[in-house]
């Protein structure tokens, strides 16, 4: 057992400040990662191409055109002779990314396109974890609008129908009835409002219970376990109002009992990268399950092959370990001989977004407030979609910033985030403010 990035790592002439990492993508959990990989002393440049504001502050945001197949990408991590690179968004590892990296000889963090599947068809995701016996909500799959609708007339309501392909969070609806259902299979496959994703589907049970996030780093062999997190993907308090990409998060998610996270780890993530395994897929990188925590114990809704965002944003502040050591060992198949360590506070981040969101909103709006927030450990405002006009900084996006607050307890961190949340003003801002009552109720007596 090897416990990575010990404190005095900093101090130590030994450990060369010699890595240049290039991080992809230019969101809050993309602000979060180059945040947490600047503090690896190891490394001596991170570029962040096209990243936000924020992000401006601890890499070199000069835009790279990514050219055919990433090829400019490629050309770049070799110029600039970047040792790591780094793959926030699910896009670019679903159009292979990480192939082509691998195929030129560079070092790159994340699932190759064949594993990449397990987000990028739902349809591929539910076969391998009805194979390994998983558990999870029962499903059919859809290739014509007319084997859907006969399906209906075996079913009751509600009904969760999902689009097959990446939608960007608009790719599932739970439906009441069979009008809406006929609906929305006719949107998903006649009218083909999501494209492609939307031309096979699934339509799968609906399961009662509380949601929670278990992220975890595997090389393939090795599976360790992130401490727990819960996202809150409707935009309005209460849970109520249409999916959003995120909201705020916190973690660790009292949901996540020490039990419950134990059958997760034998009965989900072992059997899944296990089946993996078996079809020649060595999947390298996170691997997220979103859950339904339950009567009966956790179910996977689905995986994500990649950093959750806003999850990542409650979660990497919190852990310990060296973040480029933890990504070296996953590439190089030593998962192994590292442990996880995570700090015990209690850690929120509430997204701040433009009022629309998640449908249509403005941007342009100048950002005030945010000097008076100075970074420390227990307090740092993460960008997502803002970006620098000259001294100033304006919004560039539905989600905004995603402001974290570590403390002791989570009642304090809730508190010490919506404070921070407080000092930071533009026009039309819009945030939830019941991030983390969830948890509250579930901690009391
Ligand atoms: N079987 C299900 N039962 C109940 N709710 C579900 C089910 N599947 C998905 N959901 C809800 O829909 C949301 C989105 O579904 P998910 O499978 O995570 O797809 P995506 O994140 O790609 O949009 C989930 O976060 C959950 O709230
Ligand atoms: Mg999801």
């Amino acid at each position: 057992m090897t416990i990575l990035n010990p404190p005095e790592a900093d101090k130590n002439p030994q450990i060369l400040k010699s890595l240049r990492v290039l991080v992809i993508g230019t969101g809050g959990r993309e602000h979060t990662l180059v945040w947490k990989i600047a503090r690896s002393p190891r490394v001596e440049r991170i570029y962040c191409p096209g990243g936000n504001a924020g992000i401006a502050t601890l890499a070199d945001t000069t835009p790279v055109d990514e050219g055919e197949n990433f090829s400019g990408l490629v050309d770049f991590a070799r110029s600039e002779g970047i040792g790591l690179t780094v793959v926030g968004p699910e896009a670019p590892l679903a159009r292979g990314i990480v192939d082509t990296f691998q195929e030129a000889g560079l070092r790159i963090f994340g699932p190759d396109k064949k594993a990449a599947r397990i987000e990028s068809s739902k349809s591929f995701c539910k076969e391998i974890i009805l194979s390994a016996s998983v558990p999870t909500s029962s499903a059919q799959v859809f290739f014509s609008i007319a084997d859907a609708m006969k399906y209906l007339d075996s079913q009751t309501f509600p009904l969760v129908i999902k689009a097959d392909g990446l939608a960007a969070a608009k790719g599932v609806v739970i439906t009441r009835n069979r009008t809406d259902a006929e609906k929305i299979i006719n949107a998903f496959m006649n009218d083909e409002i999501l494209g492609k994703a939307g031309s096979r589907l699934l339509i799968e049970e609906y399961l009662e219970g509380e949601e929670a996030s278990l992220l975890a780093f595997t090389d393939g062999e090795t599976v360790l376990l992130m401490d727990s997190a819960q996202d809150h993907k409707p935009v309005y308090d209460g849970d109520t109002g249409p999916n959003t990409g995120g909201m705020g998060a916190y973690s660790p998610a009292p949901v996540i009992t020490p039990e419950i996270r134990t059958q997760c780890l034998n009965e989900i993530f072992i059997p899944t990268i296990t089946e993996l395994k078996k079809r020649g897929i060595i999947y390298k990188g996170v691997l997220y399950a979103g859950l339904m925590i339950t009567q009966t114990g956790p179910k996977v809704l689905e995986f994500n092959c990649r950093f959750g965002d806003p999850e990542t944003q409650a979660l990497l502040p919190r852990l310990k370990n060296d973040l480029v050591d933890v990504m070296d060992a996953v590439i190089d198949g030593r998962l192994a001989d590292v442990e996880l360590q995570w700090r015990p506070e209690s850690a929120v981040c509430i997204v701040m977004a433009s009022q629309g969101y998640p449908d249509k909103y403005e941007k342009g709006k100048v950002i005030t407030g945010l000097e008076q927030i100075p970074t420390t450990q227990d307090a740092i405002v993460f960008h997502a979609g803002t970006k620098c006009d000259g001294a100033e900084i304006l919004t560039n996006g539905g989600r905004v910033l995603g402001v974290t607050a570590l403390a002791e307890t989570l009642p304090n961190a809730i508190d010490k985030a919506y404070r921070l949340v407080s000092q930071i003003d533009f026009e039309n801002k819009y945030y939830r403010t019941d991030i983390g009552q969830k948890a509250l109720k579930r901690m009391k007596p």
